[in-house]
């Protein structure tokens, strides 16, 4: 390179502070940390004490031309933590421990990578690696949930070979798929892998709000909110960060962020608070249209007559995001339909303006509320849309994702 060409490199250089965790997976790093360095990326290796179990920390120092930082007690940088902090244009943290993800969840900073990852004000990408029991344990879930909601994102583990010979939901994500993910955080073009969601952000809701008449009373609907945790499920198995808004009981997808309400208010509110930072929303959930006008403060007796509840109607979410919504981000709706289904869901695709309006016939067999399956019709154009028929909620999901998401790639 010619002096100017080494000022310009210099110049654009983004830093990548790249911390490695004590489990298994740590060797995969090297791998990652190799493809950061391929890119043209500077790379500072952070390693905790145990991850150092692991792998050799000459290993990471070698290959990045970069000493490990691990200590916070540094000769060479008195306040290490932050200076790492400030410099990095991305941290990324693989494997990242069940220990990592509940110290950062909890704002613990006793080492290095958890002060580092206290003091960030970049992105942050964390890519989980652990047994199956340890992935699926509601502290850890409560953690990843947490830090989604937070802001963080996430490659999510895949199902694969674990440590000690086992197999499981938990194996960290391959190097070149972090490695993508991350490269999308900084603003570089990727592989142009269509089949992930990884460093997307998806925004569901799911299930039908309930509206107090008084104490014990409610005016509800049929939905389950099956759909909605189909789509959670998706997005977030093709390693999106997901965001569930939610009035359903149904268990909730390993690695989704929820925040539970149970009025068209809340979950209004709810949707607000979540919508900016989302790349694409998927509004599955039946959300009332009216709801009492006034919610008595004691139960309804029986002895003072029939009650008159006047409704009153509640705030059109969906149109909300239609009209609200930055031109790159993706909105999907729903409508649930008894008669007139292609009429009535391009009115309201126009009406709404939402990019992809998804029509279903409720009073059909096998379709709608409560069951496993669907059928729907998808209405993605201004012209002609397309049905699927008597298929799994997972595969409607899968779909509509693939549609939401080929949407947003061609508006970047
Ligand atoms: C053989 C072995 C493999 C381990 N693999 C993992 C793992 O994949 N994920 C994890 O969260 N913890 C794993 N652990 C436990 C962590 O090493 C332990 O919680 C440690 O305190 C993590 O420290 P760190 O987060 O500071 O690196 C493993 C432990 C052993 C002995």
């Amino acid at each position: 390179m010619t002096p100017s060409e080494v000022d310009l490199h210099q110049q654009v250089q983004k830093s990548v502070v790249l911390c490695v965790c004590g489990g298994i997976a740590a060797y995969k790093s090297v791998e990652l940390a190799r493809r950061f360095m391929d890119a043209g990326y500077r790379v500072i290796p952070v390693m905790t004490d145990d991850a150092k179990r692991f792998v050799g920390e000459v290993t990471f120092s070698a290959l990045c031309s970069e000493p490990v930082r691990s200590s916070l007690w540094s000769q060479s940088d008195p306040v290490p933590h932050t200076s790492l902090a400030r410099r990095a244009d991305l941290i990324v943290v693989a494997p990242a421990t069940a220990n990592i993800i509940s110290k950062y969840a909890n704002g613990a900073s006793d080492d290095l990578v958890s002060a580092v990852l206290s003091a960030a004000t970049s992105k942050v990408l964390l890519a989980p690696a652990m047994h199956t029991e340890m992935w699926e344990n509601r502290s850890v879930q409560r953690n990843v949930s947490w830090l989604i909601d937070g802001g963080v994102d996430f490659v999510q583990p895949g199902v694969g070979r674990l440590a000690g010979g086992d197999y499981g939901a938990g194996r960290m994500a391959e190097p070149a798929e972090i490695f993508d993910v991350a490269s999308r955080l900084l603003g570089a073009p990727t592989s142009g892998d269509e089949s992930t969601l990884g460093g997307i952000r998806v925004l569901i809701t799911a299930g039908g709000t309930r509206e107090p008449i008084d104490p014990v009373r409610y005016v509800g609907n049929r939905s389950s909110g099956r759909q909605g945790y189909a789509f959670a499920q998706y997005a977030a198995e093709q390693g999106a960060s997901v965001t569930l808004v939610t009035s359903s009981e149904l268990p909730v997808p390993p690695g989704v962020a929820v925040d539970k309400v149970e009025t068209a208010s809340e979950m209004f509110e709810a949707v607000k608070k979540h919508f900016e930072g989302s790349d694409i929303v998927v509004m599955a959930a039946a959300v009332a249209d009216f709801a009492p006008a006034r919610v008595a403060d004691d139960k309804i007796k029986k002895a003072d007559g029939v009650p008159e509840i006047r409704l009153v109607p509640t705030a059109d979410i969906l149109e909300y995001l239609g009209s609200n919504r930055r031109p790159e981000q993706v909105v999907v709706g729903f409508a649930a339909e008894t008669s007139r289904l292609e009429e009535n869901v391009a009115i309201k695709r126009s009406k709404k303006q939402v990019d992809i309006m998804v029509g279903n016939d409720v009073t059909k067999k096998g379709a709608g509320f409560g069951v496993e399956t669907n059928s729907v019709y998808i209405l993605d154009g201004e012209v002609s849309g397309s049905y699927l028929d008597g298929v799994s909620k997972l595969e409607v999901a899968r779909v509509v994702l693939t549609k939401a998401d080929a949407i947003r790639r061609a508006r970047q």
